[in-house]
């Protein structure tokens, strides 16, 4: 997340602060002054709960302007604010996040200001949720968390501790300086750089898949979130993206080449046939090490004996590409640990020959398999220093990995330009 209070100036980002009724809405008060300070002109909308923890005065003060509840007031001067007021800012940011707030957005439920606002907003949506851990933790509020997740909209995660109910655990409104943080993050994201134009990046995403018998197989956990995520970032900064897919449990990005590779094998053949094409090879599939020495044709039927499975290992893929990369191929891996995480990870690089390595100590709290997050340390044959970064979303790890990707392939261009001016 970005440093706060930031370097960058935001005063040419707008936000418009949603806040609803709970009692953390005093701290919204702390959120609208730190985007204030970073640049960032704020607008303020409320619903009519939350009217009842804080009056509107005191956010209009501090915005200096109208703050909305309703827009059917009479004292409302825009008949279609919820249109210009989500329509002409950089972000929409709801904290306090309740959630009533929260089912409603998941629902498509626009019976106020402040959700008809969700549902015609065009720019990115940031939500901090606070509410009691029970509420916090029923099936109910994780089920509309995740169908805003998939709708694309960013949460920050409430903290645990003592809430103003008494009960302890998580649901408290993480603290203001984290909310302004991860909303300058993605204010600065918004403008990405083109600066992967003209490159060809094959991406190998997913589990694999290794059959035993027609119905059982050998797999793991990876969902294809993190696969996915560079390969959503490297279009927006203008790769032409082809994924070789194992098994996904998330949807792929549109618009990239998509080839399926279910197995090792299967995976190993397509990334064979479209390596000539790749001038960026990210190799960030869980791949099985081993298979099933034979895929038994009918359905192997249970007895009182043992069962041993024989296995056998499948191809590298990533040591092979390495091995027989053609000059400019970027070679990018990916090393999972559990322990000795660096040491493991700087072997890695330098036994399998890549240009990058990124590493993740799976044991950590919102790292690795089938999480939304991810905390990163990335290797480079170009340092000996390592890039640790803390936890952030899987997106902005991305881009931090593309960033390193560029910052190499810069560093390869200026030396061979400097190789051909020595010879001449
Ligand atoms: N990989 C691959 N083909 C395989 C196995 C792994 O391309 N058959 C890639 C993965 O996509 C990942 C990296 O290699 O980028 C992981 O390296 P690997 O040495 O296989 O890691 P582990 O399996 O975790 O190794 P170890 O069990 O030795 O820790």
């Amino acid at each position: 997340m970005a440093n706060y209070p930031p370097d960058q100036n935001f005063s040419d980002k707008k936000v418009a602060l949603g806040i609803s009724g709970g009692i953390a809405c005093y701290k919204a008060a702390e959120v609208l002054r730190g985007l204030q300070r970073a640049g960032c002109a704020v607008r303020v909308a409320m619903t009519k709960r939350a009217c009842e923890f804080v009056q509107p005065l005191t956010f209009r003060a501090l915005s200096g302007s109208h703050v909305i509840v309703d827009d059917y007031a009479p004292d409302n001067p825009d008949p279609i604010a919820h249109i210009t007021f989500s329509q002409t800012v950089d972000l929409l940011l709801i904290a306090p996040a309740t959630a009533n707030i929260i089912a409603k957005f998941a629902n498509g439920v626009a019976d106020d200001f402040l959700t008809s606002t969700y549902l015609a907003a065009t720019a990115p949506v940031l939500i901090a949720p606070a509410m009691n851990t029970t509420m916090w933790q029923h099936p109910a509020t994780q089920r509309n968390l995740e169908i805003l997740r998939s709708d694309g909209v960013r949460i920050l995660e409430p903290d645990a501790g003592e809430m103003a109910c008494g009960t302890i655990g998580p649901g408290r409104l993480s603290e203001p300086e984290r909310i302004v943080s991860m909303a300058l993050d993605i204010l600065s994201t918004q403008s990405v750089a083109r600066d992967l134009v003209g490159e060809r990046l094959l991406i190998t995403v997913g589990a694999t898949r290794e059959e035993i018998d027609p119905v059982r197989f050998i797999s793991n956990r990876s969902s294809g979130r993190m696969g996915f995520a560079l390969a959503a970032a490297a279009q927006q900064r203008g790769a032409e993206v082809t994924v070789v897919a194992g098994v996904t449990t998330v949807d792929p990005p549109p618009k990239v080449t998509l080839v399926s590779g279910h197995s090792a094998a299967e995976m190993h053949a397509a990334v064979l046939t479209e390596i000539p094409k790749a001038s960026i090879f990210i190799a960030a599939a869980a791949v099985a090490d081993y298979r099933p020495a034979t895929r038994v044709v009918n359905k192997i039927k249970k007895s009182d004996e043992q069962l041993v499975l024989t296995l056998e290992r499948t191809a590298d893929i990533l040591g092979e590409v390495a091995a027989n990369r053609h000059d400019k191929l970027l070679v990018i891996g990916f090393a999972a640990e559990t322990n000795d995480v660096l040491h493991h990870a700087r072997e890695k690089l330098r036994q399998k020959n890549l240009d990058l390595l990124v590493a993740n100590d799976v044991t950590q709290d919102g790292a690795g398999f089938d999480t939304q997050t991810n905390v990163i340390t990335i290797l480079s044959r170009a340092s000996d220093e390592a890039l640790e970064l803390p936890r952030m979303s899987k997106l902005d790890a991305a881009h931090r990995i593309l960033d390193e990707i560029v910052r190499l392939r810069r560093q390869q261009t200026n030396s061979l330009s400097a190789t051909s001016r020595g010879q001449q």
